[in-house]
């Protein structure tokens, strides 16, 4: 299980349907619980390419990126370099490893921490989240992108992917769609770590509810249809029934 394997995949994709979708809602959903002002101190772990974190930094927030992808660094440096000069100053990178986070940064030195498309490769959640729980300050806010573990078998299912639709039925371990093998948390079972670590669910969303199934190199439709099918699903993350089967859990928590 781990991300390498399937890095040119997902590098070479950013700009589909389905990763727009998947980012553009993400930073909707954010947005409504971190407003510009006061600046933060953000912390995005496993920030890869650096897309939510440039974002925040855009809007005045000191932002620190850990990554363990040189790679990925490089490509948010060069995103970075194209920004204006003030937007580049709030933004540091910092390459490491998640696992290593406790003692890369000091208690409570951060007011948000984002950790979005990252848990999937953690066999254990735990050691991350009680790193997130230490380096958070209180009152601070976490954003986790998790895969949605109560309904893997969706996407095999409307794929036609009988097999798999199956074996989603049992257990918490996919392939994903870069070719890596990965696991998915249940929302019960994530909002109760949290919990214990101090940390409460103020909201949750999903992710990617009707766009999941796209093709994975479908590119983006016209401007005024993705602003369509960016509402539709930004809607449909917010609203039962819905949100339970998106693709991606988006858990906003915060220290109690
Ligand atoms: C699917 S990408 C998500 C990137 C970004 N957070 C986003 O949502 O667009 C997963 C990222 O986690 C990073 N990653 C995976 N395991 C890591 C680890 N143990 N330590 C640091 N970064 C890690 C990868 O290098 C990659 O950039």
């Amino acid at each position: 299980m781990g991300f390498s394997a399937g890095q040119e995949q997902w590098r070479a994709r950013l700009g589909t349907l389905r990763q727009v979708v998947r980012q553009e809602v993400v930073s909707r959903q954010l947005a409504a619980h971190l407003p510009d002002l006061p600046p933060r101190r953000v912390l995005d772990i496993g920030c890869g390419q650096g897309t939510q974190a440039l974002y925040l930094a855009r809007r005045g927030h000191s932002v620190t990126g850990l990554d363990a992808s040189d790679r990925l660094l490089d490509d948010f440096r060069a995103s970075v370099a194209a920004e204006p000069a003030e937007v580049g100053a709030r933004v540091r990178l910092v390459r490491g490893d998640a696992e290593q986070l406790a003692d890369t940064f000091a208690p409570s030195s951060f007011d948000v921490v984002l950790c979005q498309g990252v848990l999937m490769y953690f066999p254990d959640p735990g050691p991350l989240l009680d790193a997130v729980g230490q380096v958070l300050a209180p009152g601070g806010m976490v954003s986790l992108l998790v895969r949605n573990g109560d309904a893997l078998a969706m996407r095999p299912g409307l794929l036609a992917d009988w097999d798999n639709v199956e074996r989603a039925f049992e257990g918490q371990s996919y392939l994903n769609r870069i070719g890596v093998q990965a696991r998915a948390d249940r929302l019960e079972d994530l909002t109760a770590a949290l919990a214990r670590r101090g940390l409460s669910v103020r909201q949750w969303y999903g992710v990617r509810v009707f766009t999941d199934t796209a093709a994975s190199d479908a590119a983006l439709p016209d401007a005024a249809t993705l602003d369509t099918v960016l509402r539709c699903e930004e809607r449909a993350g917010r609203t039962d029934p819905y949100r339970r089967v998106a693709a991606l859990l988006h858990l906003i928590a915060e220290r109690r």
